[in-house]
C-alpha cells in the first residue's frame, strides 16, 4: 500500500489500460490524477474512484500540447500532496500500412504522441518527482518498443522511441531519486486500442484477437504497473515484457479457428 499522502499521475486514463491503472492504484492508496484528452469519461472515472474511497482528480490534457501539459503540472502543483509516480500510457497506434504507403500524417501522429507526449509530461514532473525522494516513472512503451513486425513501422518506430527515451533517461538520473520503469505488453484486449488503430473499423479491430484464447486486459497490465511501482523503492524493475500464454512472440499466436 503506497503512502496515503502520495500522488500518481496517469496519462490516458480516459480508456483501456490507463482506466484500469488510475482504478489499481487508487486502491492501492494513491490519490491518482486522470489525465486524457475526454473530460467527461475523466469525470466518471474520478466518481466511480471516489465512490470506492479513493482519491482521484481528473485534469483533461492532451499530450500533444505544451500548454495542456503546462496546465497539468500545474494543476498537479496545487495537490498539497508529494508527487511519486508518473505513469506515461497515453498511446496508441494508427494504421497498418507497409513502409512503402503508411501516410506520414499517422506517423507523425503516433511519435507525438507516444514519444513526445511521454517527453512533454516526463520534462513537466521530473522536477515535483525529484523532490518527493522516492520517485518512479513508468512508460508504457510495447513488445513493439523490442521488435518490429510487417505494417507496424510507424508504431514499432515510436515504441523503440519510447523505450530509448526509458533507457536514456535511466542513466541519466542514475544517482537521483527516481527510478525509470519501462513496461513492454504484448497483445492486450482494450476497447479503444484497435479501433483507434483501424479508424473506427470494429470488425478489423476485433479480427486481432480472433481465436486468441485469452488476450491480456487492461486490469493485467495495471497489475503489472502497481507491481513495478510498489516494490521498495530501492528496487527498479528496468523493463517489464508481458504477453499472453497464446502469444509466445510477436509472430507466433496461438489462435483457435472454429
Ligand atoms: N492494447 C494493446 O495491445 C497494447 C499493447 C502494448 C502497449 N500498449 C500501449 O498501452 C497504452 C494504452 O493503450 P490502450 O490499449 O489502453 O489504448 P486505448 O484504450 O486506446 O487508450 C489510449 C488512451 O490514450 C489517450 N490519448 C490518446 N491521445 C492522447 C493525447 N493526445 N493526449 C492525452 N491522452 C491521449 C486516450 O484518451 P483520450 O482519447 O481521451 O485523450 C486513451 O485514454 C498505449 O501507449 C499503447 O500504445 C497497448
Amino acid at each position: 500500500m503506497a503512502s496515503v499522502a502520495s500522488v500518481a499521475v496517469v496519462t490516458g486514463a480516459s480508456s483501456g489500460i490507463g482506466a484500469a491503472t488510475a482504478r489499481r492504484l487508487a486502491a492501492e492508496g494513491f490519490h491518482v490524477v486522470a489525465a486524457a484528452r475526454r473530460a467527461d469519461r475523466l469525470e466518471a472515472l474520478v466518481k466511480e474512484i471516489m465512490m470506492s474511497g479513493g482519491r482521484a482528480t481528473a485534469v483533461p490534457c492532451d499530450v500533444t500540447s505544451d500548454a495542456s501539459v503546462a496546465g497539468l503540472a500545474a494543476a498537479v502543483a496545487g495537490l498539497a500532496a508529494p508527487v511519486t509516480l508518473l505513469v506515461n500510457n497515453a498511446g496508441g497506434a494508427r494504421g497498418l500500412d507497409p513502409v512503402a504507403t503508411g501516410p506520414v500524417a499517422d506517423w507523425q501522429w503516433m511519435y507525438d504522441v507516444n514519444v513526445l507526449g511521454t517527453l512533454r509530461v516526463t520534462q513537466a514532473l521530473l522536477p515535483a518527482l525529484e523532490r518527493s525522494g522516492a520517485g518512479t516513472v513508468i512508460v508504457l512503451s510495447s513488445t513493439a518498443g523490442l521488435i518490429v513486425y510487417e505494417g507496424g513501422g510507424g508504431y514499432a518506430a515510436a515504441k523503440h522511441a519510447q523505450t530509448a527515451l526509458a533507457e536514456t533517461l535511466r542513466l541519466e538520473l542514475c544517482g537521483q531519486p527516481v527510478r525509470v520503469v519501462e513496461i513492454d505488453p504484448g497483445m492486450v484486449r482494450t476497447e479503444e486500442f484497435g479501433l483507434v488503430r483501424f479508424g473506427g473499423d470494429a470488425e478489423r479491430a476485433a479480427g486481432v484477437y480472433a481465436g486468441v484464447a485469452e488476450p491480456l486486459t487492461a486490469e493485467d497490465i495495471a497489475d503489472c504497473v502497481a507491481w513495478c511501482a510498489t516494490r521498495p523503492h530501492h528496487v527498479n524493475v528496468d523493463r517489464l515484457v508481458v504477453r499472453p500464454l497464446a502469444q509466445a512472440a510477436q509472430h507466433k499466436v496461438h489462435r483457435v479457428t472454429p
